[in-house]
């Protein structure tokens, strides 16, 4: 679980979930609360994200999300801070199912976390179904950075896709992401 010595909720403006993108977050004024307590909320929650995920570096941090076009959705619960998603557009290059190589510019998860008290109880799906209504993109159409198992069981579990192509970069795509007939939204 994710406390801070500031309350959390008027930072949210009254909803569960608050999104921010790079821009907005650069725009805040350097000196405001605001923009001092998202700071401190983003580092820890992508610190305790790269701890889950046993990664070698933290991949969200204020530093690279304000230089970046990305956009992060934060989840809390009246009190503290539970989750944190990251979305953004990427340039890869993907191999389609006949190992055809494709350049192409998807929408990705980058980074998702679910505090380990919270998890399993549908915070996950609230944030997830945030960044689907804010791109109007389906589930199978997202390009994966690094899914661990818990990502692979999540997509398993709330959109029924189980098989899905690694790549030769650290992303991992869906079955039906090249389908030209699987519907786009
Ligand atoms: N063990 C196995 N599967 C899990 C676990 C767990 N501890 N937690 C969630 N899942 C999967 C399961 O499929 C689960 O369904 P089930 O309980 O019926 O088995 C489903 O997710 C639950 O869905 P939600 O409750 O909506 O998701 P949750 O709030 O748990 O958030 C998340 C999912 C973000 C993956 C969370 O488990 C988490 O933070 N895990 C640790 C960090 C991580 O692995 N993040 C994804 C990395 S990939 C990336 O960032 C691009």
């Amino acid at each position: 679980m994710c406390e801070f010595p500031f309350r959390v909720p008027p930072l949210f403006d009254g909803q569960e979930i608050l999104r921010i993108t790079s821009e907005q977050f650069r725009e805040l004024p350097r000196l405001s609360d605001k923009k001092a307590n998202l700071t401190a909320i983003i580092n820890r929650l992508g610190e305790l994200s790269a701890i889950a995920q046993d990664l070698p570096a933290i991949i969200t941090t204020v530093g690279k999300f304000s230089a970046s076009n990305q956009t992060l959705f934060l989840i809390h619960d009246g009190h503290a801070v539970t989750g944190l998603l990251k979305i953004g557009v990427k340039k890869l290059f993907l191999y389609d199912g006949a190992q055809v190589i494709h350049e192409m510019s998807p929408m990705c998860i980058l980074d998702f976390y679910v505090s380990e008290k919270f998890q399993r109880r549908g915070i996950g799906r609230r944030l997830f179904d945030a960044a689907l209504i804010y791109t109007n993109i389906s589930p199978h159409r997202f390009a994966i950075d690094r899914p661990s198992p818990k990502l692979i069981g999540f997509y398993a579990k709330h959109f029924g896709l189980k098989s899905y192509m690694p790549q030769n970069n650290s992303y991992v795509v869906f079955e039906d992401f090249f389908n030209p007939t699987s519907p786009v939204k």
